[in-house]
């Protein structure tokens, strides 16, 4: 593992944005879509290097999100940076879906050897998150000759139409679209600390089976037989939902449900795979589980825009020319991939689970600290913080949106990037190079941050 920086701070010099900053946010107000979700904070990135970004008036942060857990490697890795520079100056396109390059197999070979799937596999490169999404829907219903999908509360699986129709996690992501362009039942996740059949708070995930009551004993009685169900798509830690990780006995109950009725397990690890959750994979998590189709994209080219949907090789059974995209599976992205994947194996993954550890112990001092705290989560470094108002009788406070965004918009003021998922918490979501000197200045800023917003 390259160790991720020397011990440095962040280093705020003007008022933010500065001056050169907030010529690119002007122009960009002039130019660019206001349709991108951006928080309140407003960053703007010169250069990044390991854990920091640089601003155009030279201030430097500490990133605890890196480019919302994509910058898996940190950002510009050195042997990445080479490793595409040395792929750009042989091969930058041929388009992998009418001619052949060594790269789509060796990629397709290691993640045979990786992803969370029993027996052997193939894959389809696409160039996001949302894409790989879309690949598995198509591939599940051309497999399965089934239609109809079943999709979580909360989830985020991407905004193209089909990614969309699972995609519910805020009203903002659907509110004006015809987003049934596919028939998708929503069903509320299992959420241990907020549960959504209202029977409290509790830790062994027992009562979460509310979901899959839910599944088998109405859905599939009424509105949604399973016969007619092409595939379930979870995210096995639900990401911009408020990094709520999914209980094992639902986990394996879910698969049950697809094994019993002939259904796909489709899933999303676009946000929590490529080692994020100190595994290579979140379903490596819940023992014995194993996924029918596998979708990533995010951390997988460690910046390079690559997403990837990996099936049983018996599933991906369809026709030539079914499913195919002009960019996606480039060799530079490919590259950027395969070297990840190296690094990732090479120590951190280790370093995402240990130092996520460190980092989790940190944040839950915090919460012992701090009433406004009401839950951290995840594992390794996907963790959640839930803030809430704090309650009188015992219960689990309200959600306290506002509050959560002021400590966001403090902890920018003071070099710490971090950034908000679902309606109350936050994120932390560092590269994966992240050591503990560095959590041991972000958590003083977050601290800090907490202290004078509340
Ligand atoms: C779990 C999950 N799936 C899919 C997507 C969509 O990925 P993209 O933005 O690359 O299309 C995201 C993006 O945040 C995600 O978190």
């Amino acid at each position: 593992m390259t160790p991720s920086t020397e011990l440095q701070r962040p280093s705020i010099k003007t008022a933010l944005p500065g001056p050169k900053s907030l010529e690119i946010i002007n122009a960009d107000h002039q130019y660019v879509t206001p349709s991108y979700p951006r928080p309140d904070y407003k960053l703007v990135a010169d250069h990044a290097k390991g854990v920091w970004i640089t601003d155009p008036d030279g201030n430097v942060f500490l990133d605890c999100n890196a480019g919302v857990a994509v910058c898996s490697t940190g950002h510009c890795h050195p042997e990445v940076v080479a490793a595409i520079q040395q792929q750009v100056s042989e091969l930058i396109h041929l388009c992998g879906t009418d001619f052949y390059y060594r790269h789509m197999p060796e990629l397709g070979k290691k993640l045979n050897e990786i992803v969370p799937i029993d027996g052997p596999t193939k894959t389809h490169f696409a160039n996001s998150g949302a894409e790989a999404i879309e690949t598995a829907l198509k591939l599940a219903m051309y497999h399965t000759k089934r239609q109809k999908f079943i999709s979580f509360f909360g989830s985020f699986h991407g905004r193209t139409l089909g990614a969309l129709a699972l995609t519910s996690s805020k009203r903002a992501q659907r509110l004006g679209f015809a987003r049934q362009v596919l028939d998708v039942v929503h069903v509320p996740y299992p959420n241990c600390f907020r549960c959504p059949f209202n029977k409290g708070k509790c830790d062994d995930g027992a009562c979460c089976m509310g979901t899959t009551d839910w599944i088998e004993k109405t859905l599939f009685n009424t509105t949604t037989p399973p016969e007619e169900v092409a595939g379930i798509v979870l995210e096995v830690v639900q990401g911009e939902g408020g990094y709520v990780p999914a209980p094992t006995e639902v986990v394996k109950a879910l698969r049950r449900i697809c094994d019993e009725h002939g259904i796909m397990l489709i899933v999303d690890e676009v946000q929590s795979g490529m080692g994020r959750t100190g595994k290579m994979f979140a379903l490596d998590h819940h023992e014995g589980v194993k996924a029918d189709i596998v979708c990533m994209a995010k951390g997988l080219g460690s910046g390079m825009p690559i997403g990837a949907c990996t099936a049983r090789a018996d599933i991906m059974d369809w026709h030539k020319g079914a499913h195919a995209s002009t960019f996606g599976g480039n060799p530079v992205a490919l590259t950027a991939a395969l070297k990840t994947i190296e690094l990732l194996q090479g120590g951190l993954v280790d370093n995402s689970r240990d130092t996520g550890a460190y980092l989790e112990a940190g944040l839950n001092k915090l919460k012992e600290k701090y009433d406004c705290i009401a839950d951290v989560r995840g594992f390794g470094m996907m963790l959640g913080v839930e803030f809430v108002k704090p309650s009188t009788n015992g219960a689990v406070g309200e959600p306290d949106p506002e509050l959560r965004d002021r400590i966001e918009m403090a902890c920018f003021n003071k070099g710490l990037i971090i950034l908000g998922c679902g309606s109350n918490s936050i994120r932390w979501s560092p590269p994966l190079i992240l050591a503990k000197e560095n959590v041991d200045v972000a958590l003083e800023i977050f601290d800090e941050a907490i202290a004078e917003s509340i």
